[in-house]
């Protein structure tokens, strides 16, 4: 196998070097592709282009295969918890015991917000977007103990990973509470990182939400399943803000905002709407897929397909799984499951789908649980983003140490060639 690409251009031959990586794959290193022929690559989607070299997370999307640090997604998802899986991708090891509970101790520690922050979600309109609300309190919770906000200071970056972690959640939790006028909860000193959060989601004044083990278990198990997925689009906009030498608050949050769209992690909402329209309208399964085919008017089967996978995404299955366990569990028989099953069978038995590899993704089935549980559509992209800042601060941290230089991406330009200023009363 070549350790170099040849690229012949203008009568030059030029030899660039090949990458590889653990698991054998291969890139072309064209660092001093410019330099050498005053070319630059062009990528819309960076559907072709490495960014970085990662040591965090794995994925063949040919294949199918999910790994966090080295370990099968299969096995982390039956056999770790959120929590140990987070420690996993921050620090490169599952934690010892005593890495463990001094992880919990910084997250229990850290679960308060300032109480001055419970004014600022005052200062939001009724039914703001909670994924805005959600960025905005993230660069809020910097504020109030800055020494957590230098980006470079080693000392204190666990415990401002742990902070984060551990305030996202009950900020979350509390723009809920804001959203239906009810009070706010405060953690429960007694409970873990999942269970606190549907205490402090649920929990009423006279009565206190008393999690069901299987609700926590199915919960925890999708915040693991979310955690990592190495260079997506909000994971790379952590990164690049964070190349900039920006604090992990800003960067995180930022990374919020990215998430937000509905090609990425608003596709849960999406999946959700597209199957209640579907069934409050009756329209036969078989027209609506005939629409997508057609693409009228942006249509597109919202969970299915993925930039990577062109097999089924393993967290898909895994997930599936665990709604039909948990919904048999409780009892529910929820319609949209239903739907989605059967759109599902329509779907991966249609040439459109098999011809482009269309499979169920990541958020095909992940709201199906979260309705079980009773958490709310507008909640449900920042659950996402609640599994996915472990995966974020990983990065983030992947970039500071690796001290790469600032993303800077060329462009080609296509605008106006060089022209003169046209003074305004010439202006027609
Ligand atoms: C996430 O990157 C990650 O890892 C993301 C994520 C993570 O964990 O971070 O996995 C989370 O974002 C999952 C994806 C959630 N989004 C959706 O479910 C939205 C619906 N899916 C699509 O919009 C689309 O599949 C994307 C955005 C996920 C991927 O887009 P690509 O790679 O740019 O693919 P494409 O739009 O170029 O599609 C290729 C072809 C096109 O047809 P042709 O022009 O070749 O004829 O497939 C078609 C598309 O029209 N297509 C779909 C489709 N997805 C792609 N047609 C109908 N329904 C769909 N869902």
């Amino acid at each position: 196998m070549s350790n170099t690409a040849t690229l012949v251009y203008d009568g030059k031959q030029y030899e660039l070097p090949i990458v590889v990586g653990t698991e054998h794959e291969k890139a072309i290193d064209i660092t001093s592709l410019r330099a050498d022929t005053g070319l630059i690559t062009l990528d819309s989607g960076y559907a072709n282009t490495g960014a970085c070299r990662s040591a965090i997370t794995y994925i063949d999307g040919e294949r199918g295969i999910l790994r966090y640090r080295g370990y099968p997604i299969e096995e982390l998802a039956v056999k770790a918890t959120f929590v140990e899986t987070s420690y996993l991708l921050i620090f490169g090891e599952l934690p010892t015991a005593s890495q463990l509970a001094d992880f919990r101790a910084l997250l229990a520690e850290h679960e308060l917000i300032h109480e001055d922050m419970r004014h600022h979600f005052d200062g939001f309109p009724p039914n703001s977007p909670p994924m805005a609300i959600l960025s905005a309190m993230i660069n809020a919770a910097g504020c109030f103990e800055p020494v957590f906000m230098a980006p470079d200071d080693d000392e204190h970056f666990m415990e401002s990973a742990a902070r984060l972690m551990s305030k996202v959640r009950t900020i979350a939790a509390a723009s809920y509470r804001k959203s239906i006028g009810k009070p706010m909860n405060y953690p429960r000193p007694d409970l873990r990182y999942t269970a606190n959060f549907l205490h402090m989601m649920f929990s009423r004044p006279h009565r206190l939400y008393e999690p069901d083990p299987v609700v926590v278990e199915a919960l925890d198990r999708l915040l693991l399943l979310h955690a990592d997925h190495e260079q997506n689009c909000s994971t790379s906009t952590v990164r690049m803000v964070g190349s900039s030498h920006a604090n992990l608050y800003a960067s995180v949050a930022a990374g919020v905002c990215a998430l937000w769209g509905p090609l990425h992690g608003g596709a849960n909402v999406a999946v959700i709407e597209m199957l209640t329209k579907l069934l409050e309208s009756g329209e036969k399964l078989e027209t609506f897929i005939e629409r997508v085919k057609r693409r009228d008017a942006g249509v597109r089967l919202m969970g299915f397909g993925h930039r990577v996978y062109k097999n089924f995404d393993p967290r898909a299955k895994i997930i599936k799984a665990s709604c039909d366990a948990l919904l048999e569990r409780l009892g529910i028989h929820d319609p949209l499951l239903d739907l989605a099953v059967r759109l599902e069978e329509i779907a991966l038995s249609d040439d459109y789908f098999i011809e482009r590899k269309l499979y169920p993704n990541v958020d095909y089935y992940s709201g199906i649980i979260m309705r079980a549980i009773g958490i709310p559509t507008n909640m449900f992209t920042v659950m996402f983003a609640i599994g996915r800042l472990p995966g974020w601060i990983a990065h983030w941290r992947e970039v500071r140490i690796s001290d790469s230089r600032i993303d800077r991406p060329r462009q080609i330009y296509v605008g106006p060639a060089e022209r003169s200023y046209v003074p305004l009363e010439e202006r027609g």
